[in-house]
């Protein structure tokens, strides 16, 4: 399985364009020690030729002009984005649709609740209707495995997360599952196992158990600390309120990620207000004290 990183920021990107953070502040002034990174999004194959977009990102244009793997030259308007898969319908995920119309119709997986969200607060399929067959919906069923028929080594298993619905959901207080899922991906030929979970908010007993089958973790590093926009007076949304696991903590993902077997442990969709962003900080030297790596644009994995 060929695994592309297309955007490890969380919303907003980094640096976020209005943001004057420790973190923004010093990557802008060249005095940080960090790379910049774009929103939220990977790629995935069986072959390395036909791709799934997982995540739509607001920045897919810069992702695809920085991974010509997918736009090959085979016809004289090309992709080789096949299919799209959706974790949610948060903006940082799915936006990047908006900017894929010209290649409509495109085939999107995503759960009832996402297609929901994304039929009403935030209209996507509705609009996109108007550009050549705009979206497909094909539904993921929370109990049940698929295969998207352009990368058929790959065997997709959807876990429901426990996050809140965007402010734009019609259920927004109301949660569901399917609202938010992780990804089990399974390379059939290979043996190779992934979880993705770019926004996982809580930690389960059914979920425990799934993270334990992966080779590669590939799971949500949006905050350091819950009260982390606090503490930067950028916001006062807690990491638990958006449904994002911070890493410290007796409770964090670092402690999570430590009694899970797999061979690597990486963190994605990264806030611009985390310390771990600073490459000279301490807090990403005990990351790679514990062996745990920085999801970063342009990072290939392969399982
Ligand atoms: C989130 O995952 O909470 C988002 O990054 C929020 C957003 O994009 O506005
Ligand atoms: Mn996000
Ligand atoms: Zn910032």
């Amino acid at each position: 399985m060929f695994i592309q990183i297309l955007g490890s920021a969380a919303g907003g990107g980094f640096p976020q364009w209005n943001c004057n953070c420790r973190n923004c502040r010093g990557i802008r002034a060249g005095t940080l020690k960090a790379q910049p990174r774009t929103q939220s999004s990977i790629a995935l194959s069986d072959d390395g030729v036909n791709w799934i977009l997982c995540n739509a990102s607001p920045d897919i244009r810069t992702q695809l002009e920085n991974f010509p793997a997918l736009q090959p030259a085979r016809y004289l308007r090309d992709t080789a984005i096949d299919a799209i898969v959706l974790m949610d319908s948060q903006i940082d995920h799915t936006t990047g649709l908006l900017t894929l119309r010209e290649g409509c119709p495109h085939d999107v997986w995503c759960t009832a609740m996402v297609q929901e969200d994304l039929s009403t607060g935030f209209p996507l399929f509705r609009m996109l209707e108007h550009w050549n067959g705009g979206l497909r919906w094909n539904p993921i069923a929370l109990d049940q495995a698929f295969v998207v028929p352009c990368c058929p080594g790959l065997r997709l298993t959807p876990v429901p997360l426990r996050s809140a619905a965007p402010p734009y959901s019609p259920h927004r207080h109301d949660p569901h599952p399917g609202d938010n899922i992780g990804l089990l991906i399974e390379d059939t030929r290979t043996g190779g196992t992934l979880f993705y979970a770019p926004g996982l908010g809580q930690v389960t007993p059914a979920l425990r158990e799934t993270m334990r089958r992966a080779d590669c973790l590939l799971v949500d590093g949006t905050l350091w600390r819950d009260d982390e926009m606090r503490v930067c007076e950028v916001g006062d949304k807690l990491g638990s309120e958006m449904g994002h696991l911070a890493q410290s903590g007796p409770d964090g993902m670092l402690a999570l990620l430590a009694g899970m077997p797999a061979r690597r442990k990486v963190l994605i969709h990264i806030n611009n207000t985390n310390p771990i962003l600073d490459e000279e900080s301490p807090e990403r030297a005990e990351l790679d004290a514990r062996g745990i790596e920085v999801a970063f644009d342009g990072m290939s994995l392969r399982l």
